[in-house]
């Protein structure tokens, strides 16, 4: 299957994107389930909805905004994804992950990844913030399927160090000053939509997961692929099914992600001040 589809979506949005901005945004930011309000803190923010965008994938999910915010934040230059779109929306890997290649394009150096998940690791309490060390792609897709974007990357990729071991090690330090407690771990990514079942979390954890959810492999396989670094967060916002006996929902997830926005946005800002 060839990108001429994808690349003109590329060209487009970089296109309308330059126009309207005079500057190279240094730092991507994906804001997950429940974490969008941060973009409300970017100074002079120029918002551009996804629907702008000729054939961009717009996320019909509840709490995910649609649009791209970019200005000023704790002394960085940004672009943030107000909501992102997923795979189990239908649509294709390449598609979702468009926003990096577009990220690329227009200057970005570093990229931030968040994401509600579960906890599979029985001792993160909901409420817990993960620094994402690696992962499992337990998709059964891969977004560089199909032609290469020889433009981007090679064929065959390096993962070895997908999560950038700098950010993470300054991360830590610099949460650790302040006494903000962060976990670290594997996330795994199933398809979803629904929530696993429990003898699914139950092998996450005897495959090494910490974390399972339904998002941000397929964009940190795409910044492995441009080159550019990644930090990954998730907010563990339940634990996994059959954990507790107890059904999951949505509602929860939003719920929890909304009882530590404090703490999120105090960890975005020391990665933006002290990590980026
Ligand atoms: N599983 C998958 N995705 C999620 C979960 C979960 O338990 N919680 C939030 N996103």
């Amino acid at each position: 299957m060839g990108n001429e589809k994808e690349l003109k979506i590329i060209e487009a949005a970089v296109r309308i994107i330059k126009e309207r901005i005079d500057f190279e945004p240094e730092v991507g930011m994906i804001l997950g389930s429940g974490l969008g309000d941060y973009a409300d803190r970017i100074e002079n923010p120029v918002s551009i909805p996804y629907s702008d965008i000729p054939d961009f994938p717009v996320s019909t999910v509840a709490g995910h905004k649609g649009q791209f915010i970019i200005g000023d934040c704790m002394g960085k230059k940004v672009i943030a994804m107000q909501g992102r779109v997923h795979f189990y929306e239908g649509y294709s890997m390449k598609l979702i992950t468009l926003p990096i290649r577009i990220m690329k394009r227009i200057g970005v150096k570093k990229v931030l990844l968040t994401n509600a998940a579960g906890g599979v690791n029985k001792s993160f309490d909901p409420g817990t913030l993960m620094i994402i060390n690696d992962h499992i792609n337990y998709s059964g897709s891969n977004p560089l399927r199909g032609e290469n974007f020889e433009e981007d990357g090679p064929r065959f990729p390096d993962l070895t160090t997908v999560y950038n071991k700098d950010f993470i090690l300054r991360l830590k330090e610099a949460a650790g000053k302040r006494n903000i407690k962060l976990e670290e771990g594997v996330y795994m990514m199933f398809q979803g939509p629904n929530y696993e079942t429990p003898a699914e979390v139950r092998m996450a954890r005897l495959l090494g997961a910490d974390a399972v959810g339904m998002s941000t492999v397929p964009e940190a396989i795409v910044c492995a692929h441009c080159g550019i670094p990644v930090l990954g967060i998730s907010c563990i916002t339940n634990f996994g099914a059959g954990i507790l006996e107890q059904p999951l929902n949505h509602q929860e997830v939003v719920e929890t992600a909304a009882r530590v926005k404090t703490t999120f946005e105090e960890v975005v800002g020391i990665i933006l001040r002290e990590v980026f």
